[in-house]
């Protein structure tokens, strides 16, 4: 039996790790075997990668280095814990996965998408997500609310026009299959409310509801 891999996109301050919460909160309900997890981490080396990607010391690093090691970290994090998951059957909710490569280094620090996806072929080894919910807040609103943090990492220290170029690169992957895109303008149960209903008939088509 296979299982179900959904993916939690959107920019930096939009409440996605929030809502995978939520969700699989209310699968777990069910009595759905879920795995959380995140990226880049996730697994043993994959947090360190983590930790040196995030890093304020590394504001040097070089775009390509970054986007080599966020595809390292996707590597192992697919291999030690996605593809085991899925072959249990299990549902997998995974906070940012390939599509943050894209827009990220593909828009935001401008590699372009065919390099990355290149990049990204052999450490997704075909597996790709499922369903990617795309958390859909303007740049500018999510922007001001990642600032309310105290501590912002090297990505989040960015500034707006390169938040803005990820949330176009989002925007223009949005329009691919598989991606269901929530608008989050309303409360973050709201939120939940509508990705509750965009995922059940998906779910329930696959036998997992
Ligand atoms: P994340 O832990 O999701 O941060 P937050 O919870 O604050 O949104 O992701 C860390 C940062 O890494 C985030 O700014 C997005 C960035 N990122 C990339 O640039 N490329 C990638 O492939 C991934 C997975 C994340």
């Amino acid at each position: 039996m296979s299982g179900f891999f959904i993916t939690f996109e959107g920019p930096d301050g939009c409440g996605k790790s929030t809502q995978l919460r939520f969700l699989a909160e209310y699968l777990e309900e069910f009595g759905i075997n879920v795995v959380r997890t995140r990226e880049p981490g996730g697994s043993l080396v994959a947090e360190k990668i983590r930790a040196i990607l995030l890093d304020r010391e590394n504001e040097e690093m070089d775009a390509m280095t970054e986007a080599l090691l966020y595809a390292a970290a996707r590597a192992e994090h697919v291999r030690k814990v996605i593809k085991p998951a899925l072959s249990e059957g299990k549902v997998v909710l995974c906070d940012r996965f390939l599509h943050s490569s894209l827009a990220y280094q593909g828009y935001g620090r401008r590699l372009g998408l065919p390099l990355v996806r290149k990049i990204n072929e052999p450490a997704v080894d075909g597996c790709l997500p499922d369903v990617t919910v795309f958390i859909r807040v303007p740049p500018d609103r999510a922007f001001s609310r990642m600032n309310e943090h105290k501590v912002h990492d090297r990505l989040e220290s960015e500034g707006l026009g390169f938040h803005r170029r990820v949330f176009e690169g989002f925007m223009a992957l949005s329009r691919e299959p598989g991606m269901i895109v929530i608008d989050a303008s309303g409360t973050k149960y709201e939120t939940q409310d509508i990705i509750r209903q965009r995922l059940t008939p998906i779910l329930k088509d696959k036998g997992i509801l």
